[in-house]
């Protein structure tokens, strides 16, 4: 299957995700599609609904590390960071957002083994924005309602226009 990604307003993004149940080879390659895919746009992380998938799954690489986040819940955030970020779904798009500086997450690899994550600083921020991204929610969230109405027109005008 070729992946390809998924740009707002496309309604898939906001559309709830289902538990990943199944660890299999087929889940691996999904995994690493979604890693190539992701470094071809030079982002740091995606999740599953940016390529059309509904299933809590997602990646992020960071200083040649790679976490994968699969059924990923936050167990406790901290402290306050602000700073600018993007998102593969939004090309173009740059905001200021307030995030958690530090994060404790648990969540399954892979090969379904559970895993708990202590990070900070970006990649506590990059793991912020992509368990949001299983909840429906995104970049544009964080913004003010006139900002987000900008944004909104441009991606909607640049969409019809492909
Ligand atoms: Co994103």
């Amino acid at each position: 299957m070729e992946l390809r990604i998924v740009e707002f307003p496309n309604p898939v993004l906001r559309r709830a995700t289902k538990p990943v149940t199944v660890f299999d080879a087929a889940l691996k390659t999904f995994v690493d599609e979604m890693t190539v895919i992701m470094k071809d746009d030079d982002g740091v992380g995606i999740a599953a609904p940016q390529v059309g998938v509904s299933k809590k799954i997602a990646v992020v690489c960071i200083e040649n590390e790679r976490y994968v986040l699969i059924n990923p819940k936050i167990l406790s955030a901290e402290g306050e960071q602000s700073g600018e970020e993007g998102c593969l779904s939004f090309p173009g798009i740059f905001g200021e957002i307030k995030r958690a500086a530090r994060v404790v997450v648990e969540c399954q690899d892979e090969t379904g083994a559970k895993r708990r994550h202590e990070v900070e600083g970006f990649t506590a921020r990059a793991f912020q924005h992509e368990i949001e991204h299983l909840d429906g929610k995104l970049l544009i969230d964080h913004f003010s309602p006139i900002k987000r109405e900008l944004i909104r027109k441009r991606l909607v005008k640049r969409n019809n226009e492909r």
